[in-house]
């Protein structure tokens, strides 16, 4: 699937690190699944199942995620980190208040570079952000739905 990725489709920002499933540099979103594209041939996705790479996270890389990775200078060459932010996106959605366990957990992802630190700040960061996000839409639906009882 990579390779379909980067050179049939041109969406060169999921990179290719190690070939064997190693390193987490090739990870992609299979409806929502993080995945390492280097070892998942395309003929196996159903039609149904839907791709997400680094170029469909957010149209001006300002989804939560990215926005913490700027903000705290996470990347260094940068090559690992399209894969470091797929893994942090999908683990956010399935746990968005992660203790320092559960992101070394999910994040399996090898860095050259050693931003370990920094990707685990940046977690964090995202997590607080999407935390606000969520209580400030839930506040408006309320308010919403008094607006429509009134
Ligand atoms: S390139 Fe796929 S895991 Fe390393
Ligand atoms: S930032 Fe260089 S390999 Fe991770």
């Amino acid at each position: 699937m990579l390779w379909v990725l980067r050179e049939q489709l041109g969406m060169t920002g999921t990179k290719y690190g190690c070939g064997i499933a190693l390193c987490g540099a090739c990870t992609v979103h299979i409806d929502g699944v993080p995945t390492r594209s280097c070892v998942r041939p395309a003929s196996t996705v159903k039609a149904a199942e839907k791709i997400v790479t680094i170029e469909g996270l957010s149209k001006d890389g300002t989804h939560p995620v990215q926005k913490a990775w700027v903000a705290l200078d996470v990347p260094q060459c940068g090559f690992c980190q399209s894969g470091m932010i797929m893994t942090a996106t999908a683990l956010l959605k399935a746990t968005p208040n992660p203790s320092d366990k559960q992101i070394d957990d999910a994040m399996t992802n090898i860095c050259r570079c050693g931003t370990y630190n920094r990707v685990r700040t940046a977690i964090k960061a995202a997590a607080k952000e999407m935390a606000g996000a969520k209580k400030v839409a839930n506040a408006l639906n309320i308010q919403h739905v008094n607006a429509g009882e009134a």
